[in-house]
């Protein structure tokens, strides 16, 4: 109870925020009726925009369909609307988002809210431009590809393994959301990162990633105050690894493969003088942010689709036989078996078309924007969709339909928008693929398994999860 009057509290005050930022805004507003020709669509009421209707969409897991679409049909695919106290255009299309991702660090910059900055701290990769960002993301994305990448194989394997025998063995019913997450949790940091999970450190991460998009409303016994508490105590945490880190690093006392992993790159780096130990920390926290929700909402959706289409489930089943057959029995898969699944991730991906783990993101336009005639102002925030593209049938056809053949073509860019797009497309991209591929793998050659809910509903917080938690009914196979 106290907690949701903690809630209430919170949202008064922001919705207060808001409304002075938005009676600013209206007077701005009427200079720029002046100046310019804005795209069309709706500022919406006077004090808080159209951001309860935005709201009351996104709890309903109907974004798009409820506040989105609409507003293409009335306005067209780029229109203006204004949110949590900023004025925002949406935009939708491939044209459009080929104009925004193209123009990213030229014209359009990225924006999260006040929450995620602070919680996932100044210095992390989404919040870092031009030479500072390409810097980071090379460290992340020289982990997932080449021999990193071969090498990361086996290593989710063996935690796939180990956390079906500590979680699964022996039960009838798991929570698949829950078990992801974890999993998720573990493999970015043992597998990706190179740092031993300890107890505790999920559940602290957990409060920290939760808070992401909460009112930023720092007062004692605030959510956000508790989460910002559970981002110190990360931060602590953390410091003291890469002290140990360090120490190893300076006196040469790891391991080569140690030396290969991202923290230990960090770390090198930080050595150099080419990051801060604040860029380290935050980075981390950063990753298991990025990774965490979106992976396992990625294979919950997955597994939904497999019951609902038994046809592409017996297509899949064979394909892991195949490769499993291929296998000793206690041999781990090799890079070259994950690329044999070629059926799983056409159906993975038709999966997240159907169910984007991210609905879009923001934009901050850091100059006047001329777009097709309209003017995007400068400080205004853009706002780009994957459902924008995903569910119109300019790009797909029949695009709620389930089909994992449509990705045996080749798909156009900027059509196809789960991990975004341009410089700032999912860094995690290749991770994610394995997280995806490899656990399918393990589960459909090792457990029977059937929906309890078959027609769980999905929830926003802000990010859509599965009311229920997507609880399966499992039994081992024999062999
Ligand atoms: C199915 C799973 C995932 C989905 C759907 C996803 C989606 C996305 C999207 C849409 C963006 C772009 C955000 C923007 O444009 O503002 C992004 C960025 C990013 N993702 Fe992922 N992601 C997933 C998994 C992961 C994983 C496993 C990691 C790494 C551990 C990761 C790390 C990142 C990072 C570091 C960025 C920021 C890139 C930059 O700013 O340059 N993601 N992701």
């Amino acid at each position: 109870m106290a907690l949701e009057i903690n809630n209430v509290l919170s949202w008064v005050l922001f919705c207060l925020a808001a409304m002075i930022s938005t009676i600013f805004l209206k007077h701005r507003k009427s200079c720029y009726r002046m100046k310019w020709k804005l795209p069309p669509g709706k500022m919406g009421l006077r004090l808080v925009g159209e951001t309860l209707e935005f709201y009351k969409a996104q709890r309903n897991n109907r974004l798009f369909e409820e506040f989105v679409e609409p507003r293409i049909a009335k306005y067209g695919k780029v229109f203006k609307t204004s949110l949590m106290g900023s004025p925002t255009v949406v935009v939708n299309g491939a044209e459009a988002n080929r104009f925004i991702f193209s123009n990213e660090f030229k014209l359009v910059i990225s924006s999260w809210p006040s929450s995620s900055v602070q919680l996932m701290g100044r210095n992390s990769i989404m919040e870092k431009q031009g030479d500072q960002h390409r810097f980071l993301r090379g460290l992340v994305t020289s982990c997932l590809s080449g021999a990193s990448l071969e090498a990361l194989v086996p290593k989710i394997c063996n935690a796939v393994r180990l956390h079906l025998d500590k979680n699964w063995l022996g039960k009838d019913v798991v929570s698949l959301y829950r078990s992801t997450k974890l999993l998720t949790f573990t493999t970015v940091f043992e597998c990706l990162l190179g740092i031993n999970v300890e107890p505790q450190m999920l559940g602290t991460f957990e409060r920290v990633v939760e808070g992401a998009f909460a009112p930023p409303i720092n007062f004692p016994g605030s959510k956000f105050s508790r989460e910002k508490k559970a981002r110190v105590k990360i931060s602590k945490m953390l410091e003291k690894i890469v002290a140990e880190k360090r120490k190893a690093t300076e006196s040469s006392l790891e391991g080569e493969e140690k030396r290969d992993m991202l923290l230990s790159r960090m770390v090198a780096a930080m050595v150099r003088g080419d990051l801060t130990e604040e860029e380290v920390i935050d980075n981390v926290i950063l990753l298991v942010f990025a990774a965490h929700d979106t992976t396992s909402f990625a294979i919950a959706m997955r597994f939904k689709m497999l019951a609902q289409h038994p046809h592409c489930y017996s297509t899949i089943l064979q394909e892991h036989v195949d490769v499993k057959n291929a296998k000793e029995p206690s041999e781990k898969l090799a890079l070259g078996d994950v690329k044999k699944m070629e059926y799983t991730w056409q159906a993975a991906r038709e999966s997240i078309r159907l169910f984007p783990p991210i609905f879009g993101s923001f934009r901050k336009a850091v100059a006047d924007i001329e777009y097709e005639g309209f003017t995007i102002p400068k400080g205004w925030k853009v706002l780009w969709t994957a459902y924008g593209t995903h569910y119109n049938e300019e790009y797909f056809q029949d695009p709620l339909r389930f089909d994992p053949s449509r990705f045996e073509e080749f798909i156009p860019p900027y059509i196809f928008l789960p991990f975004g797009g341009g410089p700032r497309t999912c860094a995690g991209y290749q991770l994610a693929k394995l997280n995806i591929l490899i656990f399918v793998h393990y589960v459909v050659t090792r457990y029977n398994w059937s929906l309890i809910h078959p027609n769980e509903s999905i929830t926003m917080d802000p990010l859509p999860v599965p009311s229920k938690g997507m609880p399966i009914k499992i039994s081992p196979k024999l062999s």
